[in-house]
Formats: structure tokens, sequence, C-alpha cells
């Protein structure tokens, strides 16, 4: 194989259904020579759900709950599970997030022992991610922050993310960061990019992550000019990905 293919779902690889059709079959065409992750903000189940709405094609892996969750066809990846639950302190993190008001908490499908979800409720200030950062500090407590679409607030063991999930793939398949191709739209997305692989940023990215890009992309990344499934298909031409 000699191109990995790591793509977030919502509003990224979904979200226009011709343009999605037309990807699936450019990668068909190119089974052989493709490794397709998704990485996706959504726990396992939520995502197979997705996977049946809209017709997703199989991938080779899938990097569920914000990296939190690793799962090949053997089922969930337990070296990568036992490498988050080091310095994480779930229980204690859960406490002192839990007493800020206008964090409301997500599912219970949405959490699980390597994620804590939460919405900021509609009235609520995005400072009380920064108060809650500084709560956990001065608690000693380590997690990760994650805030995407100006209302999903996600707390991660710090050596969790997608872009570390997609790391610890990309090298046990061994793909150069040459070889591989990042796709998202939003902040959950960031650290996909902050890996040295291709990425694009389709068109139609939330602020966060245009910011982002705006602030400290390389020029190994790519804004694309269509959204969704278009988008991709023009950074995997851009690139030159699948010719020979
Ligand atoms: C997905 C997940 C949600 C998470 C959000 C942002 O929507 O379902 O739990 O907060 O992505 O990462
Ligand atoms: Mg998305």
């Amino acid at each position: 194989m000699t191109f990995l293919l790591i793509s977030d779902l919502d509003h990224t690889w979904v979200g226009d259904a011709v343009a999605l059709d037309t990807l699936h079959r450019q990668l068909d065409t190119h089974r052989h020579r493709v490794c397709l992750i998704y990485a996706t903000g959504r726990s396992r189940a939520s995502a197979l759900d997705l996977q049946s709405e809209v017709g997703l094609m199989e991938p080779d892996y899938w990097i569920t709950a914000v990296g939190s969750e690793i799962y090949s066809p053997q089922g969930l990846d337990q070296a990568w599970s036992e490498h988050l639950s080091r310095d994480w302190h779930r229980e204690t993190v859960a406490v002192i997030a839990e007493e800020f008001q206008d964090l409301i908490p997500q599912s219970e499908r949405e959490q699980n022992p390597w994620k804590i979800s939460f919405c900021l409720a509609p009235e609520g200030s995005p400072s009380v991610i920064e108060q809650l950062q500084a709560k956990l500090r001065q608690a000693g407590v380590m997690a990760q922050l994650i805030f995407s679409s100006g209302r999903d607030l996600d707390l991660l063991p710090v050596a969790s993310n997608k872009g570390n999930a997609s790391r610890y793939l990309a090298q046990r398949l061994g793909f150069a960061p040459e070889q591989t191709l990042v796709c998202g739209d939003s902040g959950n997305d960031i650290s996909l990019f902050e890996t040295e692989a291709r990425g694009v940023i389709v068109n139609n990215a939330q602020p966060e992550l245009l910011a982002w890009y705006h602030a400290q992309g390389q020029p190994y990344h790519y804004h694309a000019q269509s959204g969704y499934a278009a988008g991709i298909l023009e950074a995997i031409a851009y690139f030159g990905f699948l010719e020979d």
C-alpha cells in the first residue's frame, strides 16, 4: 500500500453525498494501494450508526472518540488504551469539571473510560474552558481540553487525540508523512494537522480550525476550495496521491 488516508467523518468525509460517491468510487478503483482510517469524535457505536446511515465504505481502522479508542479488525487496541491510562485520573477530572454549570454533560454513549464530553450551554461563555483548565492545574491533574464547533468540549488523557492516535497507527503500519493525507474541518482535527502528514482543511471548516491554520499552518497543509468530500478529492489530486 502506498497511500494512508486518514479522515474525520462529520462535515469532512460526510456532508456532500454526490462528492462522497465520487470519492468512494475513486478509492474503490485503487483499493489495493490505499489504507483508510476514519478518525472521528463519535463513539464507536455512533460511528457505526453513521456508517450504515450514509453507506460509508469499510475502513481498515477506526480512530473513535477523538483518539481515545483505536479499533482494528481484531477489536479494541489494548496497547493504546494502556498507554492512555497512564497519568489519567478520570474521576478527579470529572468531579472538577462537573462543578461548572455552563458545561452540560453529553449523552452516556459519548463518554468512555478515556473521554469525558460536555456541551457548552447556549448562553455560556467559552472562557469557562480557561477557568476549568486553571482549576485542573491547581489540583495538579493532567487532562487535555479540546473545544470544537463552538460547542463541544472533550476532556481526554494528555496522550490521546486524533493526531497522536494517527501517528501511532502510521508508525505501526510503516507509512511516512509524505504518504499520508489527513482531512478535517473542526477543532478536534487540529491535532491531525500537528503531525507531519500532508493535510487538507475542507472549505467548510469551522473558525477554530481556520484560525489555527492561519496562525500555524505549514506549506504541506492545503486549504481546499471545495467543501466536504469534494475538498478531499481536490487534495488527493493536488498532492498527486493516486498518480503512479
Ligand atoms: C462528536 C462526538 C462528541 C464530541 C465531538 C467533538 O460529535 O460525538 O462527543 O464532543 O465530536 O469532538
Ligand atoms: Mg468534523
